[in-house]
């Protein structure tokens, strides 16, 4: 019998291959902005680990032609790119070129991340490689997030958590831990978020 946290992996994977989503984590995206209202009319998102990209098909849907995205992936997009309002770059988000490339279309209002590493077994490396993705996604968000943006990022449940959220309360009005339903019961995943960047 399966476990019943992968009956409902099946539902969301089932409903977002119904959606026309080429991903179920869309729906985490969905919880995410019900409970923070991250997205807005007109809003320049940057999107990092988008692929294969129903997050980003859900904010261009969201955005409806206006606002613009950005977004970033090591693999392809799996959805329709030809979109004036939309710019991917493929390539490591750690690499300078690749930031240059997000800099020159930003700044951003919101940044979303549901970067992860490739999961290698060991959950103390798989762990320490998220935390270092989140800090490079906190670090894209210092430099390019407009005061007043917020930062949503995925982030593997470790010893970390506490100095990212630590260094989120500094940088931002608000910092939060949140976990999607939609994320599988038996994840240890969770979403950091900071909300309204303060000043420099
Ligand atoms: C869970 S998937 C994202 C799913 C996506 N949000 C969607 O809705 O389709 C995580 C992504 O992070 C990307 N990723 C991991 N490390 C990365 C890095 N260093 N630079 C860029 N992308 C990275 C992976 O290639 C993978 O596509």
């Amino acid at each position: 019998m399966a476990a019943v946290g992968y009956e409902k992996a099946d539902f969301w994977a089932q409903k977002a291959k119904k959606d026309g989503y080429p991903a179920r984590s869309v729906y985490k995206l969905m919880e995410l902005d019900k409970k923070f209202k991250l997205i807005k009319a007109n809003a320049r998102i940057l999107d990092i680990g988008a692929a294969p990209g129903s997050w980003s098909l859900w904010v261009l849907e969201r955005l409806d032609g206006k606002g613009f995205l950005a977004a970033v992936d090591l693999q392809p997009l799996r959805i329709d790119t030809a979109r004036d309002n939309l710019f991917f770059v493929q390539g490591d988000l750690y690499d300078p070129s690749v930031k240059e490339a997000i800099a020159a279309h930003g700044p951003y209002d919101l940044v979303i991340s549901d970067a992860a590493p490739g999961t290698s077994g060991n959950k103390g490396l798989d762990t320490d490689r998220s935390e270092a993705i989140v800090e490079a996604v906190l670090d894209y968000a210092s430099e390019f997030l407009r005061p007043g943006g917020h930062v949503v990022a995925k982030l593997f449940i470790g010893g970390g958590q506490r100095e990212i959220l630590d260094r989120i309360k500094k940088e931002y009005d608000t910092a939060r831990a949140f976990k999607p339903e939609s994320c599988r019961s038996e994840s240890f995943e969770t979403y950091v978020l900071g909300l309204a960047k303060k000043r420099p």
